[in-house]
């Protein structure tokens, strides 16, 4: 069973070793946030708090099993908004300690990083990574579920948390991904001149920063009082997802040219988080991979974003790869926990 709390989804589901999905329970918080424009760590928690039983409920119900059925409990213990990871790493602890079951704990990021590899069965490591979420924004070589190698990573914002914030600006709730994105469908992406920034940087061949796109296109909306709803509105949110569409493709590139120069093993390009989602981004990168000849592997929309099985199949993934069960009962939930560091076990 996983169960995942770290930002503003309670979600929970039991997912098999033979990569059945075989229950899910997902509740959003997003209409208790919306309010306030982003997410409220204390409102989260609470939230957490009080869903949780009935999404455990609701999985054990769906599966037909009871408590005794789960073989191990694996919570997300980090990074996050941290009240909101207690929540989660307690309950999955209890229902361990309750039941004489393993608990693992679980990163976050891992599991964005391995649920690729729960929907794809012909995924084997190593694999190129871009991970690109609310909070994250990371490019890494993946060699098994506790090695990453980071190769670049944004140095401001994360490509969520960019697509969020212009799209609060045009009067899209959070998040404004998803909406952007389909206002998109109707705009030119040439009709705004929106920058690449770091793109030619000598010292920054893999990383990515948002935050001077972010304000380009915040000058554009204030200066035509660009509104959502408009042809405007399609247009800067067509140009703004080729921007970032554009970005990612240029550095996946390098890095793909990187690995053949040292002739590196990789077995695929793999894209996951919650901005994976995005069909336009999925489309470009998968056609810079096919110009590499290397696979192309995303999780389906659905998987991207934050979700219960992800966490279930990276707790799979632990128990496999460590040949055994294991509990980190002890573990100590973090708010930030790098991929790098996943190896000592400790954030
Ligand atoms: O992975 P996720 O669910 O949560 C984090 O771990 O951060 O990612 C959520 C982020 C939000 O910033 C949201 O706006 C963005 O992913 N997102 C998208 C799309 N769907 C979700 N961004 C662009 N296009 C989308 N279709
Ligand atoms: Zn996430």
């Amino acid at each position: 069973m996983g169960i995942e709390t770290s930002c503003d989804d309670s979600a929970v589901a039991i997912v098999s070793k033979d990569r059945q999905m075989i229950a899910q329970a997902q509740n959003s918080q997003i209409l208790d946030h919306q309010a306030f424009g982003g997410v409220v760590p204390e409102i989260a928690a609470r939230s957490h708090l009080s869903i949780l039983p009935q999404l455990i409920e609701k999985v054990l119900h769906g599966a037909n099993m009871t408590l005794r059925d789960v073989d191990a409990f694996a919570a997300t213990c980090g990074p996050g908004l941290i009240g909101g990871v207690h929540v989660g790493a307690n309950v999955g602890k209890t229902l361990a300690l309750s039941t004489g079951k393993p608990f693992l704990a679980i990163n976050h990021l891992a599991a964005h990083a391995l649920t690729a590899r729960l929907t794809d069965a012909d995924l084997s490591f190593p694999y190129l990574l871009l991970l690109t979420s609310g909070g994250h924004c990371q490019m890494m070589i993946v060699r098994d579920p506790w090695t990453y190698e980071l190769l670049g990573q944004t140095l401001d914002d994360a490509a969520g948390e960019a697509f969020d914030k212009v799209g609060r600006l045009m009067g899209f709730t959070y998040p404004a991904g998803p909406a952007m994105e389909k206002a998109a469908q109707a705009g030119d992406p040439s009709a705004f001149d929106l920058p690449r920034p770091l793109l030619h940087h000598p010292d920054h061949p893999y990383d990515f920063s948002f935050s001077g796109l972010k304000t380009a296109a915040r000058q554009l909306i204030d200066r035509h009082n660009i509104k959502r709803d408009t042809q405007a509105c399609a247009d800067l949110c067509a140009s703004f997802q080729e921007a970032v569409s554009d970005l990612f493709c240029h550095r996946v590139s390098r890095a793909l040219t990187w690995v053949k120069k040292e002739k590196m093993l990789i077995r695929a390009f793999v894209l996951s988080g919650g901005v994976a989602a995005n069909q336009k981004i999925r489309q470009d990168l998968e056609k810079v991979c096919e110009k590499h000849g290397h696979r192309f592997v995303a999780p389906p929309p659905s998987l991207c974003t934050d979700n219960g099985v992800m966490i279930a199949w990276n707790g799979i993934e632990v128990m496999t790869h460590q040949n055994g069960p294991t509990s980190d009962l002890d573990f100590r939930p973090c708010p930030r926990w790098p991929l790098e560091t996943l190896r000592n076990r400790t954030p």
